[in-house]
This record gives structure tokens, C-alpha cells and sequence, in this order.
């Protein structure tokens, strides 16, 4: 069972996602950590995120940034917008992502762009979102922990710049699959949305068996 998990910043995709593959005992894959390895990667080298080259360089990362917690930063993550726009990065990360989806068994994969590029064959397919203003006091409350000082304000400007340009880009923008079940966690509790995140993936994948036999 492939179960593809899309959505915008801070929308609680990554805890949903994860929920989901401990719930169906399934691998798990956070595609935006391999974007934020070439954003690292792209400062690491003084390398320049907007230049193509520059970031398809940077590709060929060390295995070992992936546990770095500096990748979680929110300079990495605007620096991963920018770089996740080049369709030469997303090529060069594309191979990777589909091996794991397709491994034997299954996965769960969250993203922007799984139900849409990475496994539109996805047995079930959610696109989380929640409002700006959510996402941007959830992400706030996430750097305070680690020690930040950031403001609100810079917080939710920088959520509703990284949205704009998931969105604008003309390589795999985020966007919802036309088939993916919307989840507004918005005003859920973590359990709420977790327990409708089952709902919904149970009904998605009757449905398909449903369709399979005629
Ligand atoms: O956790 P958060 O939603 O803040 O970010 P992330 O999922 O780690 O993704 C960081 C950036 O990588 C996003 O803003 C996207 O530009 C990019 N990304 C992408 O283009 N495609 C994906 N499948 C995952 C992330
Ligand atoms: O992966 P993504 O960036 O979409 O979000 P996340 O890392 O799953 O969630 C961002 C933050 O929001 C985390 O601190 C979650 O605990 C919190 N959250 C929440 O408060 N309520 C939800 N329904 C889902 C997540």
C-alpha cells in the first residue's frame, strides 16, 4: 500500500504521515528533508540556491546531512523553496523517491508533490492544510522550543512567501491531487486529525478494492 501525503508548511503532514506508517506498520520517507540536504548542501559550498547549476551540484550530498538537525531551520526550508523549484533538482531527487514508494509492501511518503508526481498510483492520497495563521503559531512555537527568538510576524511572512512559491512554480507546484481526500487540520488536535486521517485513508482504500473487482 502506497499512501502519498501532500500539503503546505506546518500543516501537520509530516506528524500525520508518520501516525500513518507506525498505524500500517509501513517505511517511511520525509521527502522535504532530501530538498532541505541540497539547501544545506547549497550553503555549505557558498554555492547560490537561484543558479540551476549551482543547485544541481549540490545534489550529491553526503548521506550524513540527512540527520542533521540544522536541515529543520527556517532558513534551510525558504533555501529548500527556492532550490525544490529547479526542475534539474527535482530530476535528480525524482529516482529516489519513486524506488521508496515502490518498494515491496509499500510506504508512506509526505511532500508536495507525491500524489501528483512522486506515486500518482498512490492507493490513498491526502492533502493536509490548515490556515496560514495556524501553520505560522505551530511553526513558531516549534522554533521557540529549539532555542529560536524569531517573531511571529517573520514567521508567517516566511510561511506565506514558501507557499507562494510552492505554488507559482511551473515544476510540480503543490497543488492536491484531483483524487486526494482534503484534511483541514486547522482547528484538529493532533489525535483528531490523526483518527480522520485513518477515516480517510480506510474509505479511499475500499473504494480502490471496490473498483478492482467491478
Ligand atoms: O516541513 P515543511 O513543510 O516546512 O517543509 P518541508 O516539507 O521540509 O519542505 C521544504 C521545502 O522543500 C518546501 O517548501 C518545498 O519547496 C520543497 N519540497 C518540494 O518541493 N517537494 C517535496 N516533495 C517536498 C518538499
Ligand atoms: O510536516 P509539516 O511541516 O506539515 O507539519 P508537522 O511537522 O507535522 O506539524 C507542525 C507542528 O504542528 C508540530 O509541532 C505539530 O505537533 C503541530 N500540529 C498541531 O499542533 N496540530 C495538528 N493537528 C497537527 C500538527
Amino acid at each position: 500500500m502506497i499512501i502519498a501525503v501532500d500539503g503546505p508548511a506546518a500543516s501537520g503532514k509530516g506528524t500525520i504521515a508518520r501516525a500513518l506508517a507506525s498505524h500500517y506498520r509501513l517505511p517511511y520517507l520525509d521527502t522535504g528533508l532530501l530538498y532541505r540536504a541540497v539547501a544545506a548542501n547549497v550553503a555549505r559550498h557558498d554555492l547560490d540556491p537561484a543558479i540551476e547549476a549551482d543547485a544541481v551540484a549540490a545534489c550529491d550530498f553526503d548521506e550524513a546531512l540527512l540527520d542533521d538537525p540544522a536541515l529543520r531551520d527556517d532558513e534551510t526550508g525558504k533555501r529548500a523553496s527556492i532550490v525544490s523549484a529547479h526542475p534539474l533538482v527535482r530530476a535528480a531527487l525524482f529516482h529516489r523517491q519513486r524506488r521508496f514508494a515502490n518498494q515491496p509492501g509499500g510506504a508512506v511518503l509526505d511532500g508536495r508533490d507525491i500524489g501528483t508526481v512522486i506515486a500518482p498510483e498512490a492507493d490513498a492520497k491526502l492533502f493536509v492544510k490548515a490556515t496560514p495563521t495556524i501553520r505560522a503559531r505551530r511553526r513558531h512555537s516549534e522554533l521557540r522550543e529549539r532555542g529560536s527568538n524569531v517573531s511571529m510576524d517573520k514567521v508567517l511572512a516566511d510561511i506565506r512567501a514558501r507557499d507562494l512559491r510552492d505554488s507559482m512554480r511551473s515544476s510540480a507546484p503543490l497543488v492536491a491531487a484531483n483524487d486526494a481526500a482534503l484534511l483541514d487540520t486547522s482547528f484538529l488536535s493532533i489525535e483528531a486529525a490523526l483518527k480522520r486521517a485513518i477515516e480517510l485513508v480506510e474509505r479511499q482504500v475500499k473504494l480502490k478494492a471496490e473498483r478492482a473487482r467491478g
